[in-house]
Order: structure tokens, then C-alpha cells, then sequence
């Protein structure tokens, strides 16, 4: 039997029933799809099939590089490390200027404010996206230092350290701001899982620079999230939303904002498991309408990496089933599935203005993995001399391809 055979209604259900074989297929494919997508300077196209998406997110890259470096593709992590760091220097006057005017107090227009996404060159992109978003600068920084981490590299390389520092003002200095969602929406909001992305850039760059002014700043977010949550019971989508977002499971895995034992956490997953499942998967927001908002493996992995933090493997196996379960028969893995049949009209909608949803979603292949790897780990049958899961190093199989 194929896990294509047996598509799960609830994360969790399949348990033990892996197809072993297929999950390893899937996982070099995976490896191999982000290494296609990522530019010769080290930029990853979000999605190549996607027009909307020729660009490079530091929210998505960032992810991504940290993919690679669990599935032991360093050089490539680093690659993509180089070139945030030659992003983050040619808007340097950006940020810094952005940051001198909010300590003089001006009100900025965050139309003015650093990119979320640049160009593969690593110019920024002059256009109307909504690109005010601090997610992604401290997601960066997260993952730089699992890369340090994962490459045992105590010290941080010091062409790094200027972009790190500036990073880390900026979030240090716009943390409480409203700004966009790691989705691009409700821009007038502060963002749970904003919240949690800069409280992990923050606490990780206090550590690169052993600065404890910024672990102060990183202390701040995580006081914050936590008063907000002991007054609604749980940890809310926004400022401006009582709901849950799916992004939220990031809050402990791999942000760690908050502890596992968190009663408001633990309210907070039960709640992204109840309202926020379809067909298995996870979606983003209750009220979401992009594409008719199916279930994203983003998402779903995320699930199931959250579900290997707290020692429930076979909920963690559920969604790996789920997710490997939506490659298709060209090893592609896309954004979401199933907002065609949850919601045709805002499906339609989305696909007159932008064309079908995206098939071939760097961001997804890289939660696959991260799964993946987790899972294995956490059975403890990974072989740490070729970090991968069938024994073949994932070099090994790129050079076969
Ligand atoms: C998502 C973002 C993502 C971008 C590129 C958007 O639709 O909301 O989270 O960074 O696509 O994948």
C-alpha cells in the first residue's frame, strides 16, 4: 500500500502505517527540488510555476536553508546565508534610516519600511506589494544560527556580523510595531506569530553577539505574547483577531517562545487542531479565502514537527502521511489543497486574477523535510554520519540525479 492509497481525515490517524520507502523517495526529491530552486547566488525562488512568487522571501528562504543544513546540504545553506547577507547590505540605508527616524519619533509608512521579499539578484523590488512584514529578518537570523549550530561553528563569520546586528536592531526597534502578517494580510495588527519569529531572531542574535541588550529586547516580545495570552486563554492570531492562525504552532517549534507545558499553548494547538483541519491538512485562518484556503503542507508538517516536540510520533507520522500523500506524480508538492472544494468561489476568484495555485512551493518541500528529519530523530534511527534517512548522504543522491 501507498500512502497515496490511504489519505488520512484527521492529523494523527495513520499512526504506524509508514511506507518507509516512499517517505525516503520523497524526502531526496524534496532535497533535490530546493537545490533546483535556488539561483546560482543562493537565492530560492518561492515557486518557479507561480508568477507571483518569482522572488525570494526571507520568510520562505530562510526555512528552506534550514532544511538543507538538517538534511546535511551545508554549502547550499551557506550559499543562501551569503546572499541575505549581500540583500541585507544594499538596503542598509534603508534600515538604518527607518530605524534612526522611529528613535526621533516620526510615524513611518510602511510603505517605506525594509522588504519582505527581494529579487534573485538580491535587489530589493520596487512594486506595491505589502512588504512591511518583520517575520522574516527574524527568521533569518534564526536560521543563520542553526546553520552556525548544525556546521559547529561557534563564532559567527565576521562578513556576517554587520547584517546580524542591523537585523536585529531593526527587530528590535519595530518589534511592538503593527506591520503584515507572515501571510502579507491585516497590516494594522501585531501578529502572534510575528511575535514569536522575532522573539527567536532576537534571542539568537543576542547570543551571536553576546548582547544582552538584544535578550532583553527578545525577554520584551516574550512578556508581551504571554500577557496577551493570560487574558484571552489562549495565544490569539492578532491584536486585531481572537481567532488562532496556524502559523502559530511555530510558537514553540522552532521559535520557542513559549514552553510545552504552556496551558494557554496547549488551549492554543487545541484549538488550530479543531477549527483549522480539512481533510487532514491544516489551513491557515478560520475566515482565510486565498485560493478558497485548503490545507497547506507548510502547515501540516509544522503540525507534525510540533507533535515530535511534544513525544506524539504517531500524530507526527499522521501528517508526514498527509503531506507525502499530496506530491504529485512528478514529485512536485504545491502550496495548499482543497480550497476548491471548501470554497469554489473565492478559488475561482483567486485563480481568474493569479492562475492556478502554486504546484511546485519551495517552502512546502522544505517543511517535508524538516519533518522528516525530526521524526527520525526523535526514533533515533538517523545515521548522523550521512544525515539522511535511507544511508545515502543527500549529496550522494543529488549527484545521481
Ligand atoms: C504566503 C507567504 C509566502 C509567500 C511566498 C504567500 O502567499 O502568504 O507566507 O511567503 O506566499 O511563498
Amino acid at each position: 500500500m501507498t500512502l497515496n492509497e490511504s489519505e488520512p481525515t484527521a492529523p494523527g490517524v495513520i499512526g504506524d502505517r509508514v511506507d518507509r520507502g516512499r517517505f525516503n523517495s520523497l524526502f531526496h526529491e524534496s532535497i533535490a527540488a530546493i537545490l533546483r530552486n535556488q539561483s546560482d547566488e543562493g537565492a530560492f525562488i518561492a515557486s518557479p510555476d507561480f508568477a507571483q512568487y518569482h522572488f525570494c522571501w526571507l520568510r520562505d528562504g530562510s526555512f528552506s536553508a534550514f532544511a538543507l543544513d538538517r538534511a546535511g546540504e551545508h554549502d547550499a545553506s551557506a550559499r543562501y546565508h551569503s546572499w541575505v547577507n549581500y540583500a541585507i547590505g544594499g538596503i542598509s540605508g534603508i534600515i538604518d534610516d527607518v530605524i534612526e527616524r522611529r528613535i526621533q519619533g516620526e510615524a513611518l509608512d510602511p510603505s517605506i519600511m525594509p522588504p519582505a521579499r527581494f529579487a534573485l539578484d538580491g535587489t530589493a523590488v520596487v512594486d506595491d506589494w505589502p512588504n512591511f512584514q518583520i517575520d522574516g529578518y527574524g527568521t533569518w537570523l534564526w536560521s543563520l544560527g542553526e546553520h552556525l549550530r548544525e556546521t559547529g561553528k561557534n563564532a559567527i563569520p565576521r562578513e556576517l556580523r554587520s547584517s546580524v546586528a542591523r537585523a536585529a536592531r531593526y527587530l528590535a526597534t519595530f518589534s511592538m510595531s503593527p506591520c503584515y502578517d507572515v501571510w502579507e494580510e491585516s497590516g494594522s495588527a501585531v501578529h502572534s506569530s510575528t511575535l514569536a519569529s522575532v522573539y527567536g531572531g532576537l534571542a539568537t542574535a543576542a547570543r551571536l553577539l553576546d548582547d544582552a541588550d538584544l535578550q532583553s529586547s527578545a525577554d520584551v516580545v516574550r512578556e508581551r505574547l504571554s500577557r496577551d495570552a493570560q487574558q484571552h486563554g489562549l495565544y490569539v492570531k492578532s491584536s486585531e483577531n481572537d481567532g488562532v492562525d496556524g502559523s502559530e504552532l511555530w510558537l514553540l517549534a522552532p521559535f520557542g517562545v513559549v514552553e510545552a507545558d504552556d496551558v494557554n499553548f496547549i488551549r492554543t494547538i487545541a484549538a488550530i487542531e479543531d477549527r483549522l483541519t480539512l481533510n487532514g491538512g491544516i489551513r491557515r485562518y478560520s475566515s482565510d479565502v486565498y485560493f478558497g484556503s485548503g490545507a497547506w503542507p507548510v502547515l501540516t508538517a509544522s503540525l507534525g514537527w510540533h507533535y515530535v516536540t511534544i513525544g506524539n510520533l504517531d500524530g507526527a507520522k499522521g501528517c508526514l502521511a498527509w503531506v507525502a500523500s499530496h506530491f504529485d506524480a512528478d514529485g512536485h508538492l504545491g502550496e495548499q489543497f482543497g480550497g476548491e472544494l471548501r470554497d469554489p468561489k473565492h478559488y475561482d476568484e483567486w485563480v481568474e486574477r493569479w492562475g492556478q495555485p502554486a504546484k511546485d512551493l519551495t517552502w512546502s518541500y522544505a517543511m517535508y523535510i524538516v519533518l522528516v528529519m525530526a521524526i527520525e530523530e526523535a526514533e533515533g534511527v538517523l545515521d548522523s554520519s550521512s544525515r539522511s534517512v535511507s544511508g545515502k548522504s543527500s549529496s550522494q543522491v543529488r549527484d545521481r540525479s
